[in-house]
């Protein structure tokens, strides 16, 4: 069975959080002399000399509105990577525990467990890039305190089997965090929908990809708020900033135009999907659910080499274990995808 107070660091447990200024003093005052701003103002623009909302309650209620949960389910990061790491923090006894992700996946899972000293394991996905969810079970131990599952996973593309996201949720009594950072893309329903089933389920989220906001840097996870809790009290007080809660306030009114965005990229990437296999450089197009395509080709330094000498920069994934020979490409606007087919069938 699944209990969250097992596995929460015991220091966390007992930690107080830092109470700020906002944190003390809620009501409505003339003048605010609690929190050491500079009260002549900003030279940056307007309301920029205050500290932002550290609860970001605006925000999570809009969120909440449009994503169907509650606003206590939702968690705001400087990008989900601050998530990640929180994450860790929470549950994983530097030097002690562990954590288990999938390669070929997205790099932060690894990086973060070591800047945090938590022991990596690694299944390796199937070679159709889908979890061996016994294998994993298999390979758990006392100390797995998270399991991180990409979906759709980067850099390969597709969604991971719903049925084996299910099995893990069941049979492991650690966090599983679901990432979502391409589910926009992708034609499946969210994790976010089984939040109420699942104690253990994170699922994280962001704004860098469909929303067009990487440069503001806002994430998303999603769990039970028991979990949101903890990730709360041990966040950094104001880790949203106050541009970025008022532009994604905004940018939240404009779903219409987020999903007419989506559909173009999603337009665009179907056809790079018919495109490449044309080219005699390509090998094989593996099946994309995100806004990106892992395309194997003959010689993936060279023909790297050979876009960037024309100005058009992709990435190189061919030394990484289960993508050699592979490439991948974001789906770009219609001239940029128009240029680099032109560049790939001169190569
Ligand atoms: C799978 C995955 N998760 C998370 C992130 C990080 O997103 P953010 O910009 O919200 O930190 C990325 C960024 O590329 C990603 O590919």
């Amino acid at each position: 069975m699944f209990k969250l107070n097992d596995i929460i660091r015991p220091n966390v447990l007992k930690m107080k959080p830092y109470s700020s200024a906002r944190d003390e003093f809620k009501g409505a005052a003339s003048v605010f002399l609690d929190a050491n701003e500079n009260n002549l103002g900003s030279l940056a623009g307007e309301n920029y000399n205050r500290y932002p909302d550290p609860h970001q309650r605006k925000l999570k209620e809009r969120i909440a509105e449009i994503k169907g949960v509650q606003p206590e389910q939702i968690f705001l990061g400087n990008g989900s990577d601050e998530a990640i790491d929180l994450l860790f923090r929470m549950v994983c006894r530097p030097g002690q525990d562990s954590m288990l992700h999938l390669p070929p996946t997205y790099g932060m899972y690894e990086v973060s467990a070591h800047l945090n000293d938590v022991t990596l394991e690694a299944v390796q996905l199937t070679p159709d890039y889908q979890m061996p969810v016994e294998e994993v079970l298999l390979q758990v131990k006392p100390t797995t305190k998270i399991i991180f599952v990409c979906s759709p996973n980067n850099p390969t593309g597709n969604l991971i089997e719903p049925d084996s996201i299910e099995d893990l949720l069941r049979s492991f009594n650690g966090l599983v965090v679901v990432d979502e950072a391409y589910i926009d893309f992708a034609q499946a329903p969210s994790w976010t929908t089984r939040l109420q089933e699942f104690p253990n389920l994170v699922v994280l989220q962001t704004f860098s990809k469909a929303w067009g906001m990487a440069g503001l840097r806002l994430g998303l996870a999603f769990a039970s708020p028991e979990i949101i809790a903890v990730l709360d009290k041990i966040k950094p007080p104001y880790n949203i900033n106050e541009a970025t809660q008022e532009l994604a306030l905004q940018a939240l009114e404009r779903q219409e135009a987020l999903q007419d965005m989506v559909e173009e990229i999603v337009q665009e990437r179907e056809l790079l999907m018919q495109a490449l296999p044309t080219l005699a450089t390509v090998e094989k197009v593996y099946p994309s659910d995100a806004n990106f395509i892992l395309v194997k080709v003959k010689d993936a330094d060279g023909l790297y080499k050979s876009l960037l000498n024309k100005g058009i920069v992709v990435r190189n994934r061919s030394s990484v274990p289960g993508c050699s020979g592979c490439l991948r490409v974001t789906v770009g606007t219609l001239e940029e995808n128009q240029e680099l087919l032109k560049a790939i069938a001169a190569f």
